[in-house]
């Protein structure tokens, strides 16, 4: 079967068998069979973070569960529990339309729910360990579902457990988040802060962000239905403070930001677009024009084009700036 309609990517590569699991017993009874637990196996939800580099010999399980309710919480926080297979940023606006404030900062990201505390989505100063409460977790090896909470998924920068050799075996099956009782706009990414004011919102209100945030998005980032990517294809590198103050004595205007710890966040689509690839292609896989941190399908590539142009921008980034990029999605 051709997994082109799997990946937000849009190559072509093929697996050998497919299964939608539209439920937790769904997924369990796939995975009880002898004859597809022994196959090699990949986990999709909404495809946004794999670059497939070829055909997949193994069993591609898409998660498709639904269902999303209001919990409880407690005293400060309410919980929302959506399951595994829901869609992002339906659920972002879910939660909005039931008077709930806490996710606006990540709206239009593509993708799953199960699939945000892999990654660790985050956007305009907001990750999703800032709003996590807890998931639960299928795995095959013994048959049992866990609950985990936000140490148990040790989160990082566009990380997790689930990205590690300790978790990669498991599977997401549902998330539960915790959005605060009493709401304030979270405005400390520049960028969005300037967005809100520009529209003359001087109280915004938790919709009103949301809805900045998919303005700012559509003008920057491509729609994955119209062009092929996965978001920003390298994470921002991290580098000491040493070695940043010395790349601002040869590049003053170099954009960085100090982390909590004293290291410093280089802006990898900065430092792409001064290597002068903003916009330029190799093959059929290019540079989207209006952020160099995204790369994106011209059209027919395959995941070996992506993989060549990603090493060429490695290449120079790493010659002029001493710092190798490191990709965001998962090679498969
Ligand atoms: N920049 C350039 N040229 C470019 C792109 C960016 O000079 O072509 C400069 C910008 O001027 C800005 C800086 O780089 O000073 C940062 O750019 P931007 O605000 O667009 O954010 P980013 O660091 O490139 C990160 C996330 C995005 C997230 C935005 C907003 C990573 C790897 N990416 O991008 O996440 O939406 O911040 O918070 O951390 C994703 O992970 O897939 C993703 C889209």
């Amino acid at each position: 079967i051709s997994l082109r309609p799997f990946n937000t990517f849009g190559i072509d590569a093929r697996a050998r068998l497919y299964l939608r699991v539209a439920s937790d017993a769904e997924l369990q009874a796939a995975l009880a069979d002898p004859e597809l637990a022994r196959r090699p196996r990949l986990v999709l939800g909404g495809g946004s973070n794999v670059l497939l580099t070829g055909d997949f010999p193994g069993l591609v399980l898409h998660i498709a569960s639904t269902g999303k309710e209001v919990l409880p919480g407690d005293t400060t926080h309410v919980h929302v529990r959506a399951a595994a297979g829901e869609n992002w940023h339906a659920f972002v606006q879910w939660t909005l339309a039931q008077g709930l404030g806490g996710l606006e900062n990540l709206a239009l990201i593509p993708g799953t729910v199960g699939a945000a505390p892999i990654q660790n989505i985050g956007a305009y100063g907001l990750e999703t360990k800032d709003v996590f409460h807890s998931l639960t977790a299928f795995d095959p090896g013994t048959g049992t579902t866990m609950t985990m909470d936000r140490a148990a998924c040790r989160f990082g920068y566009r990380d997790s457990i689930f990205k590690q050799e300790a978790g990669r075996h498991l599977i997401i099956t549902s998330v539960t988040f915790a959005l605060p009782r009493v709401w304030q706009p979270n405005l400390r990414y520049a960028e969005l802060a300037n967005a809100v004011a520009e529209q003359g919102f001087d109280a915004p209100t938790a919709r009103q962000i949301a809805d900045t945030v998919i303005a700012v998005r559509r003008r920057k980032l491509p729609d994955p239905e119209v062009i092929g990517n996965a978001g920003s294809f390298f994470k921002n590198p991290v580098v000491s403070a040493g070695q940043c103050a010395s790349l601002l004595e040869r590049f003053p205007t170099l954009v960085h930001h100090r982390q909590p710890d004293g290291s410093e966040k280089l802006a990898a689509g900065w430092l792409i677009d001064q290597c002068g690839w903003k916009g330029r292609s190799l093959g059929a896989a290019g540079v989207y024009p209006r952020q160099a941190l995204v790369l994106v399908n011209n059209g027919g590539a395959t995941g070996a084009d992506v993989q060549r142009l990603a090493r060429a921008i490695q290449d120079d980034v790493e010659a002029r700036y001493g710092v190798r990029l490191e990709p965001e999605p998962v090679f498969v």
